[in-house]
């Protein structure tokens, strides 16, 4: 049976956090956003960039599988930009901090609570790893503004927060076309990497190098 944990009133809409068994899943605006169930993309979503001694900026908490990838890939610093408070509530001292060891007590951990988007508008910071999962995908963003991340105009960012040989990686429940060859004109180097999933189409993970 499915049981409702916490409903919250978030900046990007209603959060509802449920639980279904061991399992729990973060619903966001009514979009499913993300459950503790398998994971592997949002893992290797880090682990196909990541290095030892990177740093990694991770947008996007969820349930924290990306981010306990990137501690066990041996990243230096990593920076996780999330926007909803609860969810970075949950994480450190809620239900999901057990679903990856209590990453963020990690020293290795900063957790900047503000909308990327907010973030990507003062920062200064630079990254050899850029590790993009906010929405369900290019084409299915959970609020409407996220969608220019995905833009040639924030294409052009993100790729500004990259050290010289950094990676952008970026996480889709689905194919996005138009978003591949955006990506293909704007970076040297793409990789697509289809991640097939227990039911319906796979997960696509984008590596991209300037
Ligand atoms: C799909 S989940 C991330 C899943 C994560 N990769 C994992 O391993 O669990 C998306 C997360 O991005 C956050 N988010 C959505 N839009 C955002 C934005 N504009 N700025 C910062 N965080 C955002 C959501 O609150 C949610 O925690």
């Amino acid at each position: 049976m499915v049981e409702v944990v916490e409903t919250v009133a978030g900046r990007g809409g209603e959060l509802v956090l449920r639980r279904d068994g061991e399992a729990y899943e973060v619903i966001e605006n009514g979009v499913f956003l993300m459950d503790t169930r398998n994971g592997e993309s949002e893992r290797l979503l880090v682990t196909g960039a990541v290095t030892a001694g990177a740093s990694v900026l991770i947008g996007g908490l969820g349930v924290g599988f990306s981010l306990r990838a990137a501690l066990d890939a041996g990243a230096g610093s990593i920076v996780v930009v999330e926007r909803e408070p609860a969810v970075i509530a949950w994480n450190r001292s809620g239900p999901l901090r057990t679903v990856h060891g209590e990453s963020l007590a990690d020293p290795r951990v900063t957790v900047v609570e503000v909308d990327l988007l907010t973030w990507l508008a003062s920062t200064s910071d630079r990254f050899d790893v850029v590790c993009l999962d906010i929405d369900n995908g290019p084409e299915w963003t959970v609020t409407e503004g996220n969608a220019r991340l995905y833009s040639v105009e924030g294409l052009t960012r993100l790729s500004s927060l990259l050290n010289a040989g950094g990676v952008l990686a970026v996480w889709s429940a689905g194919a996005a076309p138009a978003f591949t060859s955006r990506l293909r004109a704007h970076f040297g180097d793409v990789r697509e990497v289809p991640v097939e999933v227990p039911r319906g189409e796979p997960d696509v993970l984008w590596f991209a190098r300037n």
